[in-house]
Parts: structure tokens; C-alpha cells; sequence
């Protein structure tokens, strides 16, 4: 069944009844101030950092689902007859009231989200945003009588303030109950500012402000006040009573609320507009007279100024749709099929661009205080993003190599207010410092330039210790070559990709992280997963020390890499499939001897990305590549996906940790995993099975399970970290969507290695690896200023392409940079061998 519909034209997905089976939501914000928006106007907004700097309360897990948002309530001040009795009220979102709603539709678009419904013959419909640029979200209100008669109705707003720090906030009674105050300036008879100032006295130069562009009827600052004794949202005794309080708030739970009144002619509208903002006074310049406890609002005037403005919010909603447009602009395509172009065109790109701002810190499933942004999620991220915003790419890489350690490992997490390593988790996930090198060379390769790897970079944030990127690329490698096992492989250390793999823990204390209650020194367990990984960072790192001329280092790499290989060959090959790793005792995992867990997702992929045991057999059989592809199909493909391992772990495993301490089918142990599923799409795409690549796609592409949306429960219309695998009693079912891995990476598998569209090096090549039954594709793609317009035809079976550039055939599939002045190219592809 479904809940809405996309509307592909305006790049929307549309609602259309608001019980959705999770809250399905946006995300507001590009640069510093974001917020989060369900589909009834449940979520938060912050600055910068979701745990340091939270400007409003949400209560996660809570009952009713999705309970605090930003709410408006309407109520029926009038006498006037049926539609509405006097004294009625809802809120046009759904939530919190929950009224039965006419016409009900939320219109999540890119940036943006519309709420609207109509009730007794008024329509309301509020579009929220976050101007380009700016501290502060924008709720558009639009109130339109359609009665036959005049309608006299009251509006209320309702924010809840969080004390900034949202741990603190949601824990230390003690003192926060103390600590709220407020300012409310409805002195100007033209608007309301409620003004939350909470520690402002003290340390703190940052407020926030709840601005309203009409002339109050009341306000309300104190949440019992507003809501009653023991009354929730959903009736308001303010609300119910038609009027607010003027309360002031000392100390308990600091809230915003604007009351006003509207009188509406038959068929009048009327718009209102909420700011939601963030601001910041120089230290010297906080108090207003100098030497009072008030707020100098002098700064924020200005901005107040401007946002209360019809026209100049209408002019940042343009800029704002512009903003995406060009962003979706570097890659547009046009295939066959509309799953594909609507998540590689919209929503893939969007949620790419919606990883790169959160990395994993704040979703409806990621509370926001306790994971800054990962080093490892946070590079990956970056494969998914870096052509829309190479400039913010670059600024991400220096942030995360800055929090490098000297050995060459890194920070598992940093804080991005603080762009600190995160002490309580440290270090030690051993793979981590490899995909610093796989986010600098995707860097490299779409845009060409070279200056970074001279950008001065220091270790652990220490001053004094820079040295060029290109050394912090070094030791990432050299990290691993430190760390070698018994085989030659690669020691695991904490965990490698899969955070529960936790092969040095053996914890048996309730409550103890499995990642950071290491008790083992790690000598033994090693990672086939990181094996592969060090290969494919090797021959990333061989191919740009040729590119520097270092011929001699690019061979040293070179020999790494083989040396490796071989490694991988003798101890990581079970026969049918790549191993996963090897125990503290030296014994296998993921391997046909073991008693659950035979085989594992991850090196499949990782190692044929790799290139290990890609193109034809020693025995002149097939090739390693292609066996473990097989398995993978025989053994862990399902309809909904590919699961992590089978089977699935059915008890606890002292040796393995967390990946065992899940139910099975669930999360690491043997759910879908959809960030592995794109490693194996793109190994089918190298193998050149092409049928077979698209079809994973579509197994977890959101799109093509919206029909499905009793099932999959998530939204249509983004990525979920994790599908419920065979093993689990709601086999389908997708939890914890937006943040993952997967977004980037079934970008990338689906426009680099599927469409083939693939940034090198030396320039953009085109290498389809797409269904046989395609007659082909078109596609736009923006590279290194170069508008170049892609025709793919298929002229024959198979994957060989003939290029035509600009009329000219060339030998390579490599398109050369056009002259300096040229800014089009024309490519035509002649896909496949006619006959052949
Ligand atoms: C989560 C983590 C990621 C990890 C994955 C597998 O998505 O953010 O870092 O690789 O789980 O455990
Ligand atoms: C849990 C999750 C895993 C995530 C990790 C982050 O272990 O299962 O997916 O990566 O927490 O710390």
C-alpha cells in the first residue's frame, strides 16, 4: 500500500494521509543551522551540533509517535454555524490534535517541506524552510476561508525551548527546572518576538528568538501555563480557552508561543509568518543598555527585519530552489527506468547532500548526543557528494584528517562544533584510516586538483604538528603494514567496517560498549575485510604517487598491494568465497567450516572492488571474483536484499560480540545491511553483469518499494540503514533510514559503475554496465566545468563501448578535457559488439 505518491516535476513526495507507519521526514538547513520535519511538523532544530547547540525539545521513543514539533493550532473563534462549532480547533499538520482533516498533504521537497489540510472550511497550509545562508527556519502560514460567510479565528504557535544541551537538557532536572528565562518583546505592535535567553546571563553569547509577523492577541513562555495542569499537546488549555496567558517563565520548561487573531472575509487569505532562529551578540556587545541583563537586540533586528517580510521570504524560497537545481544539475540521466532516474536526479543526490551535513549525528534514530560525525561514515559520505560541492569536499577532508593520530589511525568520531576527536571513543577501528584515502583520491578524481595533497594538515588537532595530506595518506597505509597478524592479514583492532565484529572484546558485563571494552591486546584477530580494503587503498595510493611523478613510491605501493593479494589468496579464499577474518584463537569466521556464519557480504564485495580474484581463474576456471558472486547469489541474495552473513548467529558468541547480541536477521547479524549491497552491485558490474548489478539496485531501491510501504515502513523516498534479513520475523522491514553509508554508495554503484559514468584521474570515462534490454540512456553530467552530454545506445550485446566525441571517434573511453574555451561536449556511446 501506499501513503503518497512522488510528483517527479517539482522533485516533491507527496503524503497524502498523515499516519504514516513511522513519521517520514525532511531535512531543513545547508550550512549551520538545520532542522528535522516529520510529516505532521514533529521534529527539532539546532545549530551547528545537534547535542551542544539544540534550540528545541523533542522527546524520541515517545508516545503518541513523533510527540514535539512545531505546532500551530487553529481554533473557530466565530459563532457562525456548522463547518466548525465555536471553540473548535485543530492543527492543519495532523499533529498534535489529530483532528480528522480534509485534503490533508505534506510535500517534502528538496530543503523544504508544505503541510496542509483544510478543516471546516479552512485552509491552512504552512511551508517550512532555511533561508541560504541564514540562522533561522521560516514557517510560511496561508489561511483561507472558504466559508460562505466571514470566519473569525485564532492562531496559535507552540515551540518547546531545549536548554541548549540536549543531554543535559533531558537529564539534569536538578538545575535546568532553575534556569529557563525568556524575553518577549510584543511591544511593537506590528510583531511578537519571544526571545529564550536561558544561561545568556552567564556564558553564553547565543540566544534564540520565536518571531511572529502580527501583532499579538497574547503569548504564552511558560509550558503549564500554556498547556494546563496535566493536559498534553493535543489540548492546550490556552487553546481551548481561546486565549493566552502573557506567561513569563522562571526556571521549569521554557516555551514560545504567539497567539493571534485572524478575521477572514469568504474567501479571503491571509498569510503569517514564524521565525525560528539562532543568534549570536559579540562578547562585548551582549546587554542592552550596557551594564542590564537584557538582550542587545540591535544585531538581530536586521534579520528579524527582513524575514518578516512577504516578499523577501518568497525571494529566499526562489534562491533556494535555485540552489538545488544547480546541485542536481552536475548529473541528470534518463534511463528506462523511472526507480533509477528518480533516485540518481532527486532523492539519492538529496540524501547524499543530507549525509554529508549530519554524517550520523541526528535522525529520528540517531538522538543527536552521542555520535558527532564518524571518520570512517564520514569519508564514505564523500564519494556520494564531492561532485555537487567540491569546495565543501575539500574543507570536510582537511576537518577529518586533522583528527588523524600520528600513527596514523584516527578518531572513530569528532564533534562538530568542536571538530575534536571524540575522547570517549577513541581510536583503534582499524580500518578507518583507509577510506581517508579512498574520500582524497574520489576528491582528486572529479576535480583535478592536486594543491590538497600539499595542504597542511596536523595530527589530533595538535599545533605544531602539520604536515602535507599527502603524509597523512602515507601513514594510513603504513598503519595497517604496523599491524599484521599471523597470515599476513590485516589485524582487526576494534572492528573494521562492521562496528559489531568485535573480535578483541569478549564482554560478558551487561550495558558495556562492545567497541570501546576492548580486553584483549589483539595480536591474533585479523580482518580479510581490511586485507581487501588496504588493496584497494594501495592501488589508489600507487596511481597518485604516479600522477606526482613519484614513480618509485608508486611501486612500493604497488608491491604492497600484491603482497597483500597473495595474503588474501592463501588465507582468505575458503574455496567457495572470501573468508571475513580470523579469532582471537586463530580460528575461521565466514567460512564453510564454521557452524553459523558461514559466509559474510563484505569481503565479497570489497575484496572484488579490490580487483582480487577479478578476470579469469589460475585453473582456467572461473575466476575467484565470480564464485564468490555466485555464492553471494545462492547464499545470502533475498528479494528484499542482500543480508549480511547466514546464517544468522542464534546466540551470544563470546569471541564475536555485538554482531551476535542482535536477534537473528536483525542489524549486523544477518539483516539486509543496504550500505554492503551497492559493493556487490558494483563487483557484478566489474564482472560485467550488467542484468545482475541492476537488479540488486532495485532489491533496496526505495522507489521501487514503495508499493510496498505496509512492509518496508520506511520512506519512499530515501535509503534506510537496514532491512530485516530471512532470519527475521518482519523480513522487509527497513529501520533507521537517512544517515547511512548507503546513500553514497548506491550513488556511486548506480551512476559509476552501473550507468558507468565514472571519474578517473585522467578525465570523466564512460563504461556501462547496465541491463541487456536497455536500448540505452541519456545523461548530463558537469565535470571539471565541462557540461558533456551523454548518448548511450546499445548497438550490440555485452559491455565493450566505441566513444564519438563531438562527432570524432576516439581508441579510449576516456574523454580528453576539451580545450580551455569549450564548455559543451557532445559523447555518443555505441554500446555492446553488434552480433558479437
Ligand atoms: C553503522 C556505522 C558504520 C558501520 C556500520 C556497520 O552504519 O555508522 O560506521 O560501518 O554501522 O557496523
Ligand atoms: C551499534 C550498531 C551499529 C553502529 C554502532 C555505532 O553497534 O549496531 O550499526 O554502527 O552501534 O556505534
Amino acid at each position: 500500500m501506499r501513503y503518497g505518491f512522488f510528483d517527479d516535476s517539482k522533485c516533491e513526495y507527496v503524503i497524502i494521509r498523515p499516519d504514516t507507519p513511522l513519521p517520514w521526514i525532511n531535512y531543513l538547513g545547508n550550512e549551520a543551522f538545520f532542522g528535522l520535519i516529520s510529516n505532521t511538523a514533529g521534529g527539532y532544530v539546532f545549530y551547528r551540533d545537534a547535542r551542544l547547540r539544540r534550540l528545541t525539545r523533542y522527546r524520541y521513543n515517545n508516545v503518541p509517535l513523533d510527540t514535539g514539533g512545531r505546532y500551530l493550532y487553529i481554533r473557530d473563534d466565530g459563532s457562525s454555524g456548522k463547518d466548525a462549532p465555536a471553540g473548535d480547533y485543530w492543527s492543519p499538520s495532523w499533529q498534535p490534535t489529530r483532528h480528522a482533516l480534509e485534503n490533508y498533504a505534506c510535500r517534502h521537497g528538496l530543503g523544504y517541506t508544505v503541510i496542509g489540510s483544510t478543516y471546516g472550511g479552512i485552509e491552512a497550509q504552512t511551508r517550512y524552510f532555511v533561508p541560504l545562508g541564514e540562522d533561522l527556519e521560516i514557517w510560511q502560514l496561508t489561511v483561507t476561508n472558504h466559508r460562505d460567510r466571514p470566519a473569525r479565528l485564532s492562531v496559535f504557535s507552540c515551540v518547546e525551548f531545549c536548554l541548549w544541551d540536549a543531554w543535559d537538557d533531558a537529564t539534569n532536572f536538578q538545575r535546568n527546572f532553575n534556569l529557563g528565562e525568556v524575553e518577549v518583546d510584543a511591544s511593537d505592535d506590528s510583531r511578537g518576538v519571544i526571545y529564550h535567553k536561558t544561561e545568556y546571563r552567564e556564558r553564553r553569547n547565543h540566544f534564540a528568538f520565536f518571531a511572529c509577523s502580527e501583532p499579538l492577541a497574547g503569548f504564552d513562555t511558560q509550558r503549564d501555563a500554556f498547556l494546563g495542569p496535566y493536559a498534553g499537546w493535543d489540548s492546550p488549555e490556552a487553546v481551548v480557552r481561546g486565549r493566552s496567558s502573557g506567561s513569563l517563565v522562571h526556571g521549569w520548561a521554557p516555551i514560545g508561543s504567539h497567539h493571534v487573531r485572524l478575521a477572514l472575509e469568504p474567501g479571503e487569505t491571509r498569510q503569517i509568518l514564524f521565525l525560528l532562529g539562532y543568534h549570536e551578540n559579540p562578547d562585548g556587545q551582549k546587554f542592552d543598555p550596557p551594564g542590564s541583563q537584557q538582550i542587545n537586540k540591535h544585531t538581530v533586528g536586521p534579520v528579524l527585519d527582513r524575514y518578516l517580510d512577504a516578499e523577501n521570504v518568497d525571494a529566499a524560497f526562489a534562491a533556494l530552489r535555485a540552489y538545488w537545481d544547480d546541485l542536481r544539475e552536475v548529473l541528470q540521466v534518463e534511463t528506462p527506468d523511472v526507480h533509477t532516474n528518480r533516485m540518481v536526479n532527486i532523492w539519492n543526490a538529496y540524501q547524499c547532500m543530507v549525509t554529508f551535513n549530519m554524517s550520523r549525528s541526528a535522525s529520528y534514530f540517531e538522538s543527536g548526543i552521542g555520535r558527532g560525525m564518524g571518520f570512517r561514515d564520514s569519508n564514505q559520505d564523500l564519494l556520494g557528494f564531492v561532485h555537487m560541492i567540491p569546495e565543501r569536499a575539500r574543507e570536510r577532508i582537511l576537518d577529518l584528517a586533522a583528527t588523524q593520530l600520528e600513527s596514523g589511525g584516527a578518531y572513530h568520531q569528532y564533534q562538530p562544533l568542536t571538530k575534536r576527536g571524540n575522547d570517549a571513543v577513541g581510536s583503534g577501528f582499524n580500518d578507518d584510516p583507509h577510506w581517508l584515502i579512498l574520500a582524497v583520491a574520489a576528491y582528486l578524481k572529479e576535480t583535478g586538483n592536486w594543491g590538497i595533497l600539499d595542504e597542511r594538515v596536523p595530527y589530533d588537532n595538535r599545533p605544531g604538528s602539520e604536515q602535507p595530506l599527502y603524509e597523512h595518506l602515507q601513514r594510513s597505509l603504513r598503519y595497517t603494514l604496523d599491524r599484521l597478524g599471523p597470515h599476513g592479514l590485516p589485524l582487526i583492532g576494534r572492528a573494521d567496517w562492521n562496528d559489531c565484529l568485535n573480535l578483541n572484546t569478549f564482554s560478558s558485563t551487561p550495558g558495556e560498549s562492545f567497541q570501546t571494552a576492548v580486553t584483549k591486546e589483539g595480536k591474533t584477530a585479523e580482518s580479510v575485510f581490511i586485507a581487501g580494503l588496504f588493496v584497494l587503498a594501495a592501488k589508489e595510493m600507487a596511481a597518485i604517487a604516479r600522477w606526482r611523478g613519484l614513480q618509485q613510491e608508486a611501486e612500493g605501493y604497488e608491491a604492497q598491494a600484491r603482497t597483500m593479494e597473495e595474503a588474501v589468496h592463501q588465507h582468505g579464499w575458503d574455496g567457495d568465497w572470501f573468508l571475513r577474518a580470523y579469532d582471537d584463537r586463530g580460528q575461521k569466521i565466514g567460512s564453510h567450516e564454521c557452524v553459523e556464519g558461514k559466509i559474510f557480504i563484505e569481503p565479497q564485495g570489497i575484496c572484488i572492488l579490490a580487483g582480487i580474484g577479478v578476470g579469469s581463474g589460475a585453473d582456467g576456471g572461473p575466476a575467484n571474483a565470480e564464485r564468490a558472486l555466485a555464492s553471494v547469489d545462492q547464499h545470502l541474495a533475498t528479494a528484499h536484499g542482500i543480508v549480511l552473513h547466514q546464517p544468522a548467529y542464534t546466540r551470544y558468541y563470546l569471541n564475536l560480540g555485538e554482531i551476535s547480541s542482535y536477534p537473528p536477521g536483525y542489524k549486523e547479524n544477518a539483516g539486509i545491511f543496504c550500505h554492503t549491497n551497492p559493493w556487490i552491485m558494483i563487483a557484478e558490474a566489474i564482472s560485467g553483469h550488467g542484468d545482475q548489478a541492476h537488479n540488486y539496485y532495485l532489491r533496496i531501491n526505495p522507489s521501487a518499494r514503495e508499493e510496498i510501504g505496509d512492509v518496508h515502513r520506511c520512506e519512499p523516498y530515501v535509503y534506510a540503514q537496514m532491512i530485516a534479513g530471512r532470519d527475521a520475523p518482519t523480513h522487509g522491514e527497513a529501520k533507521n533510514s537517512w544517515l547511512t553509508g548507503t546513500a553514497a554508495w548506491n550513488y556511486v554503484a548506480i551512476s559509476q559503475w552501473i550507468l558507468g559514468m565514472r571519474p578517473t584521474f585522467g578525465g570523466l570515462q564512460i563504461a556501462p554496465v547496465v541491463p541487456q534490454d536497455w536500448p540505452g540512456f541519456k545523461a548530463t553530467r558537469i565535470y571539471r566545468g565541462v557540461t558533456y552530454h551523454i548518448s548511450v545506445e546499445r548497438v550490440g550485446v555485452g559491455n565493450a563501448v566505441a566513444l564519438c566525441v563531438d562527432g570524432r571517434a576516439i581508441e579510449s573511453n576516456v574523454i580528453p578535457a576539451p580545450p580551455k574555451e569549450q564548455k559543451t561536449v557532445l559523447v555518443q556511446v555505441a554500446l555492446g559488439r553488434a552480433g558479437g
